[in-house]
């Protein structure tokens, strides 16, 4: 996943472009560059490794034009090193890309026989030449885009400028986001991957759709099909203010959105409780029939996610069959699209994600609809490629999510399947009203149990530097903890880089108590539920070996504490919404781990914060 920046407006587009680039530096950051126009020529720099690299580089550099476009790359195709990094420029073309060109090295053949010379290691180059190859006919820069998409088979979104025309940009989105910022009032133009690029210019946008174009001129903006039909498109309005993105005095966007928490599943709760009646109303996500009586006719529930969405979709596992008495399956999108699954009649398939535009998610979903399943999608993104496949649309309402590791997106979801469990419950009439308002009031005192975890930071910061000594981790749980304990080993790998396994507490005599010594930490996630003793027996056999324990349990609970090296307690909650609480513990600890380190908690190596490539 790549951030893309395009900027055509009488500001100083190096300013806005890096400024831009600086909010999307999550997206992709192994390298990155700028393109803009400067006495009628293309003025290029590219920088390796991250955007502060470029930003040196540009510092004393002059631009004197009105249009340019910038990158901040997360390398797919060729090492991330400048000669790969966007923007590409062939001739009088320069072009930034997002996705991937499927049938590049055709292209690549075809360009070499007809002399081409290839500069890069990269599929986007390829684009650019065949643009350049066309404008030297159509002497337009909108047909000549047109006339190269018809060539090109993968999903990749593109951002072409031509240094003859300077006051026009065309862009192409199919697959990874492309929106489209408006400021009339200043006659200025954004193209970006995520709006927080240009929420600092205005609240005006257009989001496109998949296989549409937008040609920007000076005079005024038009949309088209890229098959050359002429589009309407709505300007959508936003109310966020770019201080919702911006680190609000933390240290990392992470640790901010850690201490969101609280106030993030509020909101997620809010639109769906009546808060006279205590009951749970799902009304609002758009089914086109009422929502009981289309959840009545459900006969199974299919969960498709990746990575930290997956993990919530294993906790919707537990609370939907223990509630509403039905079948809940639980894929990994990467699995399920190629598994050629059967999707039975009456089958309501949900996908989590936070960006809604995590491409095997996308592709999961588009084949459950062509199998005729009602699809429900749970996001933080309004309008995302997941949200607009959907039939029924839960938002996390979490606010913008920078840190890659995911953490309030992934509490609000937990929330937002807690009510799902209720009203799937109520439709096939086996909750009555007093154990919905117990399951509401249940859910109304997670934000401020949430807040009573957070007050105890400087435990799980001290529990952090306890963990550095061992070399291995296994994270326990039971039950609907188990879900927990795979996303507390997948925080502490993807923000410590340290080897960690989430496991199924009643599995450790299968195999992992192998693994016990002195160098191995178990982290057993053991809130008090009905599964508690027997947690606390597996543990004695791995205590019995050597095993360094530390826990997170309920309040005082004496029998975990008197066996750990660290008990870390966490407020009293029902077992449907101990898992939203028991998770900040491992979130809190892996980040002070990670920070003690030394290491880039907003941007881990290697990683982008929505996959939209396979
Ligand atoms: C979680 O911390 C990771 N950033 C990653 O596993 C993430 O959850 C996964 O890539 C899915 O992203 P999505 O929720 O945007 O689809």
């Amino acid at each position: 996943m790549c951030g893309i920046v395009g900027y055509l407006g009488p500001q100083d587009p190096k300013k806005v472009i890096i400024e831009g680039l600086k909010k999307l530096e999550y997206r992709g950051y192994d390298s990155a560059g700028i393109a803009v126009l400067h006495d009628g020529k293309t003025k290029r720099i590219r920088a390796e490794g991250k955007l502060k690299q470029l930003e040196d580089k540009v510092l004393n550099e002059n631009f004197n034009g009105n249009l340019g476009i910038g990158h901040t790359r997360w390398a797919t195709h060729g090492p991330a090193v400048e000669k790969n990094a966007h923007p590409h420029q062939v001739g009088e073309i320069s072009i930034v890309h997002n996705g991937i060109i499927e049938n590049y090295l055709e292209i690549k053949k075809e360009l070499i026989e007809r002399g081409a010379h290839i500069s890069s290691d990269t599929d986007s180059e390829l684009v650019a030449h065949l643009i350049n190859e066309e404008i030297q006919v159509t002497k337009d820069l909108l047909l000549a885009v047109q006339k190269t998409l018809s060539k090109l088979i993968g999903a990749f979104s593109v951002v072409v400028l031509w240094e003859k025309s300077p006051n026009e940009l065309v862009a192409f989105k199919d697959g990874p986001p492309l929106i489209v910022g408006i400021n009339e009032k200043s006659s200025e133009y954004f193209v970006v991957s995520d709006v927080q690029a240009a929420l600092n210019y205005t609240k005006n946008f257009v989001y496109l759709e998949d296989r549409e174009i937008v040609h920007i001129k000076k005079e005024g903006i038009k949309y088209y099909s890229a098959l050359g039909a002429p589009l309407k498109k709505q300007v959508i309005t936003l109310d966020w203010t770019s201080s919702q993105v911006e680190k609000m005095g933390f240290k990392h966007y992470m640790l901010k959105e850690i201490y969101e928490q609280p106030h993030a599943v509020a909101s997620a709760l809010q639109p769906h409780i009546n808060m006279q009646t205590l009951e749970v109303n799902l009304n609002n996500v758009g089914f086109e029939n009422p929502v009981e009586e289309v959840l009545k006719k459900i006969e199974r529930v299919m969960f498709v996610a990746c990575g930290t969405s997956f993990y919530a979709a294993n906790v919707a596992k537990y609370l939907i069959e223990q509630l509403a008495r039905i079948p809940v399956d639980i894929d990994i999108a990467s699995e399920f699209r190629y598994r050629k699954p059967m999707i039975p009649a009456n089958t309501l398939l949900v996908t989590v994600s936070q960006s809604g535009e995590t491409a095997d998610t996308l592709a999961a979903i588009r084949m459950a609809k062509e199998k005729g399943a009602l699809t429900l999608s749970i996001t933080n993104v309004m309008r995302s490629s997941i949200d607009r496949e959907a039939h029924g649309h839960l938002y996390m309402n979490s606010g913008v999510e920078v840190g890659v590791a995911s953490t309030k997106a992934f509490t609000s979801t937990l929330a937002l399947v807690n009510l799902l469990a209720v009203q799937i419950a109520k439709a096939r009439g086996v909750l009555n009203k007093d154990a919905e308002q117990t399951c509401v009031k249940n859910l109304l005192a997670v934000p401020s149990q949430l807040e009573m975890v957070l007050a105890f930071d400087k435990y799980f910061s001290e529990a952090a530097k306890k963990l550095k000594e061992f070399k291995g981790f296994l994270y326990l749980g039971r039950g609907v903890s188990y879900p927990i304990a795979l996303e507390g080993a997948l925080k502490l790998k993807e923000l410590a880089y340290m080897h960690a396994e989430g496991y199924a507490a009643g599995e450790m005599k299968h195999g992992p108590l192998a693994l016990i010594d002195s160098k191995m930490a178990i982290v057993v996630v053991a809130p008090t539920d009905e599964l508690i003793d027997k947690t606390i027996s597996n543990l004695q056999e791995a205590k019995a070996r050597g095993g360094k324990i530390i826990s997170i349990g309920s309040g005082e609970n004496l029998a975990l504490k008197s066996m750990s090296e660290y008990y870390l307690s966490i407020p009293e909650a029902n077992w449907m919404t101990n898992p939203i609480i028991s998770v900040v513990p491992l979130q809190l600890m892996a980040y002070h781990m990670a920070d003690s380190l030394g290491f880039d908690v907003d941007q881990p190596r290697n990683l982008a914060k929505s996959v939209t490539v396979e």
